[in-house]
C-alpha cells in the first residue's frame, strides 16, 4: 500500500506527464507549420514518451493497490514566437518536471517508503537526461541561429530520431 499523501502526489504526476505529452504535441505542430520535419519528429517521440511516463506512474498506483484518479490536464501554449523559444520552453518545463519527481521523492523518504523511492530513482535518472537533450537542443540553435543553412542541418539531425520504448526495472 501507499499513503493517501503518496497517492495524491503520483496522481498528480500523472497528471503532469500527460501534459508534458500535450505541450510537446503542440510544439511538434509548431514545427510542422514551420515545414520543419525533423524538429517536428523529435517531439512527436518526445510526446510518446511524455505518455509512456504517464503511464508508468498509472501502472505503479495500482500495483501498489493505490487508486488512479485522472485529473483535467491543462490545454498547453500553442503559439511560440521562434524556434528558441520553444526549445527553451522544453527545457524550462523538463527543470519544472525534475523538481516535480523530486518533491515526490522527498515524501517517499519521509514516509519511509522504499519502494516508491525505488521506482522513482528510474526517474530522477530520465531527468538528468531530458534536461541534457533539451538543452543540447538550445546550444546547438545557439550557434546556428539565423542561418537557415544551420537550421535545414539541424532539422536533418533531429529527423533520426526513433521511439524507443522505456526499458524499467519495475519495484
Ligand atoms: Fe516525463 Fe520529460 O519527463
Amino acid at each position: 500500500m501507499i499513503s493517501e499523501k503518496m497517492q495524491e502526489k503520483l496522481n498528480e504526476q500523472v497528471q503532469k506527464e500527460f501534459y508534458s505529452a500535450y505541450l510537446y504535441l503542440s510544439i511538434e505542430a509548431y514545427f510542422t507549420s514551420m515545414n520543419l520535419n525533423g524538429f517536428a519528429n523529435w517531439f512527436r517521440i518526445q510526446a510518446q514518451e511524455e505518455r509512456d511516463h504517464a503511464m508508468m506512474f498509472f501502472d505503479y498506483i495500482n500495483r501498489v493497490g493505490g487508486r488512479v484518479n485522472l485529473r483535467l490536464v491543462d490545454a498547453p501554449k500553442n503559439n511560440f514566437e521562434s524556434i528558441g523559444e520553444a526549445l527553451k520552453l522544453t527545457l524550462e518545463h523538463e527543470q519544472f518536471v525534475t523538481k516535480s519527481i523530486y518533491s515526490i521523492v522527498d515524501v517517499a523518504l519521509e514516509e519511509r517508503d522504499h519502494k516508491t523511492n525505488a521506482f522513482l530513482q528510474w526517474f530522477v535518472n530520465e531527468q538528468v537526461e531530458e534536461e541534457e537533450n533539451a538543452d543540447n537542443n538550445i546550444k546547438k540553435y545557439e550557434l546556428i541561429k539565423g542561418d537557415g543553412r544551420g537550421i535545414l542541418m539541424m532539422d536533418a539531425e533531429l529527423a533520426q530520431r526513433v521511439y524507443t520504448p522505456p526499458t524499467v526495472a519495475q519495484a
